[in-house]
C-alpha cells in the first residue's frame, strides 16, 4: 500500500507492507483521511505516539470501505462504509482497526466529510457533553471556532439548544462560523459578552485568565488545544473558587480501546443521526490526493482555513 510517512521532519508517500487484520479487527480501504494538529506535532517529532504505533506514520482518522474482516470481527460487512479514530498510520490506502472503533458513515456524507469527521466531532462531543455536561439553554463559548474542532463544537452546541458564542481571529471566516450557529466575537472581545456556562478552549494559555473572568458561577472550562501556549503565568485561584468553577483537560489518542469505543457509541447514538437530518455538517476547507500529502501538511500549518483539510485516496 501507499502511505504517508515522516522522514527528517518532512512528509513523503511511500510503499509500505499491507496490514493484516487480527482478531476483532477489520481491514479498511481508506477513501479519505483528515489532518489534525497532532499530525503536525508528530511531523516535528514532538508528539510521542502511543505504544505499538509506528512513530513515522501519522494519521488519526479515516473513512473507507471494509475490505475484509479478521477473525471474530462481525459488526460490519465487506463493502460497508465506515469511519473511525485510529491511534496512528491512518493516512494510508489501507488500515486495520478494531471493529469497536468503527462507525457507519451517514448516507448523506461524501468521503472527504466522513474522513474529516471522527477526530473533531469526537473531541468536541466528549469535551462539551461528557466532560462539561453542557445543557440546553446554557451559554457556550468556543475559542478558535473556525478550525475543525471549533466548527464541530459550534454546531453541536447549537443542535443541543445551547446559546453559542465563538471567537474567530480570521475576519474572513466570521460570517461562515455565524452561519453554523454562533454569535461571533473577535478574540479580545469575549469577557464583556459573558458570562458563559461552558468555555471550550482550543487556543490555549493566553485566554485562561480572561476565561475565569467570563465564567458564570458553576461554569466549566474544557482545555483541549494549546497551540498558542500551554503555560499560564498567573492564574487567580480565588476567582476560580468564587466562580465555583471546574477546569477539565483531555486528550483522545492515548485512551484505551474500551474508552475510545465508548466515544464511538456516544457519537453513533447522539451525533450521527444529526448528519442525516442536515443539522450537522463537516466543513471541508480543501482536499489533497494522498500523493500530495506534503502540500496538505503545509496548508494546515499555514492556518487561515475554515474546518478540515482532508487527504483522499
Ligand atoms: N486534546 C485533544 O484530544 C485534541 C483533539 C483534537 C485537537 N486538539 C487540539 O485542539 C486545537 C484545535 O484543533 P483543530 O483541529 O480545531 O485545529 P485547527 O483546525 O488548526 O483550528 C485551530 C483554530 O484556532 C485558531 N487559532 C490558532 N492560534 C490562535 C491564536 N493564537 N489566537 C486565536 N486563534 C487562534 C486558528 O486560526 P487560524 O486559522 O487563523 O490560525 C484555527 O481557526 C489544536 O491545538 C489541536 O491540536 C486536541
Amino acid at each position: 500500500m501507499r502511505a504517508v510517512v515522516i522522514r527528517d521532519g518532512g512528509i513523503l508517500v511511500e510503499a509500505r507492507p499491507d496490514p493484516e487484520p487480527g482478531s476483532g479487527e477489520a481491514l479498511v480501504r481508506v477513501r479519505a483521511a483528515g489532518l489534525n494538529g497532532a499530525d503536525l506535532l508528530q511531523r516535528a517529532g514532538s508528539y510521542p505516539v502511543p505504544p505499538g504505533v509506528p512513530a513515522d506514520m501519522p494519521g488519526m482518522e479515516f473513512a473507507g470501505e471494509v475490505l475484509r474482516n479478521g477473525p471474530r470481527a462481525e459488526r460490519f460487512n465487506v463493502g460497508d462504509r465506515v469511519m473511525g479514530l485510529i491511534a496512528g498510520a491512518g493516512q494510508a490506502e489501507l488500515v486495520v482497526v478494531h471493529e469497536r472503533l468503527l462507525m457507519p458513515v451517514p448516507a448523506k456524507l461524501d468521503w472527504p466529510a466522513a474522513g474529516g469527521l471522527p477526530e473533531v466531532f469526537t473531541t468536541a462531543h466528549d469535551a462539551l457533553f461528557t466532560q462539561c455536561g453542557l445543557q440546553p439553554g446554557e451559554r457556550l463559548l468556543v475559542h478558535g471556532a473556525a478550525g475543525g474542532v471549533g466548527t464541530a463544537a459550534v454546531q453541536l452546541g447549537r443542535a443541543t439548544g445551547a446559546r453559542v458564542s465563538a471567537t474567530v481571529r480570521n475576519a474572513k471566516h466570521r460570517e461562515m462560523v455565524a452561519a453554523l450557529g454562533a454569535a461571533v466575537l473577535a478574540p479580545g472581545d469575549f469577557v464583556d459578552a459573558g458570562p458563559f456556562d461552558v468555555i471550550l478552549e482550543l487556543v490555549g494559555a493566553p485566554n485562561m485568565r480572561d476565561n475565569l473572568r467570563a465564567l458564570r458561577t458553576g461554569g466549566r472550562i474544557s482545555v483541549i488545544g494549546t497551540g498558542a501556549g500551554a503555560t499560564v503565568e498567573e492564574f487567580p485561584l480565588g476567582l476560580l473558587m468564587a466562580r465555583r468553577g471546574r477546569i477539565h483537560g483531555s486528550t483522545l489518542r492515548g485512551r484505551s480501546l474500551e474508552e475510545k469505543a465508548l466515544t464511538a457509541r456516544a457519537l453513533e447514538r447522539s451525533v450521527l443521526p444529526l448528519f442525516a437530518t442536515g443539522a450537522l455538517r463537516v466543513p471541508v476547507h480543501k482536499t489533497f490526493s494522498l500523493e500530495r500529502a506534503a502540500e496538505a501538511y503545509d496548508a494546515f500549518a499555514a492556518g487561515g482555513k475554515l474546518g478540515k483539510i482532508v487527504l483522499t485516496a
